[in-house]
């Protein structure tokens, strides 16, 4: 089994990262590993785009994949789970979300303006406190080792 992960600012990579350390497992870019014939099983790591799980279509039926690590800004909640489910016809394959970051520096044109403005928003809605300034400077990080409890036990009880 490894790790199979698509990252665009580097929050999936580092959860897949953990995660591989925690489980002994290797984890590879989507883009160095190649769709091998025998399908072996492998764990989906991948960063949410406009609800969209980046390059899930396209790899669901390439690979073997055992479970999902989904990646994004939103809060973790049970309907923020299951609308990612619906939405990206996961099906039978859980779905286990990962609360990532935002890294404005690597951002560019739309993309980190979508992010800034949703940032403005949550601060104008006191949803996140501090200065405007020091929070677009050094970007937000929710990623945590705790946060990979589930999905690793999950895989702890599948190899
Ligand atoms: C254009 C754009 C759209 C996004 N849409 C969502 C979204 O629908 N839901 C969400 O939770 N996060 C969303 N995000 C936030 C990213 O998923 C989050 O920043 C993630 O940590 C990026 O992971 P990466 O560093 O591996 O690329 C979006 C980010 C961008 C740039």
């Amino acid at each position: 089994m490894k790790i199979v992960y698509e990252s665009q600012t580097g929050f999936t990579e580092r959860y897949a990262n953990m995660l591989g350390k925690r489980l002994g497992i290797e984890a590879v870019k989507l883009k160095d590993y190649p769709a091998h014939e025998e399908k072996e099983e492998i764990i989906f790591m991948s960063w949410i785009c406009a609800n969209s799980i980046k390059k899930y279509s396209k790899v669901k039926d390439k690979h073997n994949i055992k479970c999902i690590g989904a990646v994004g800004m939103a809060e973790s909640t049970d309907n923020n789970t299951k609308s990612l489910i619906t939405s990206n016809k996961t099906g039978d394959t859980p779905l286990f979300y990962l609360r990532g970051g935002v890294s404005f520096q690597r951002l560019k044109g739309l993309s980190k303006f979508i992010m800034k403005a949703i940032t403005k928003n949550e601060i104008k809605n006191h949803k996140i406190e501090g200065d405007p300034e020091k929070i677009f400077a050094a970007g937000r990080d929710y990623v945590k080792e705790e946060n990979l409890d589930a999905i690793s036990e999950y895989i702890k009880g599948k190899i």
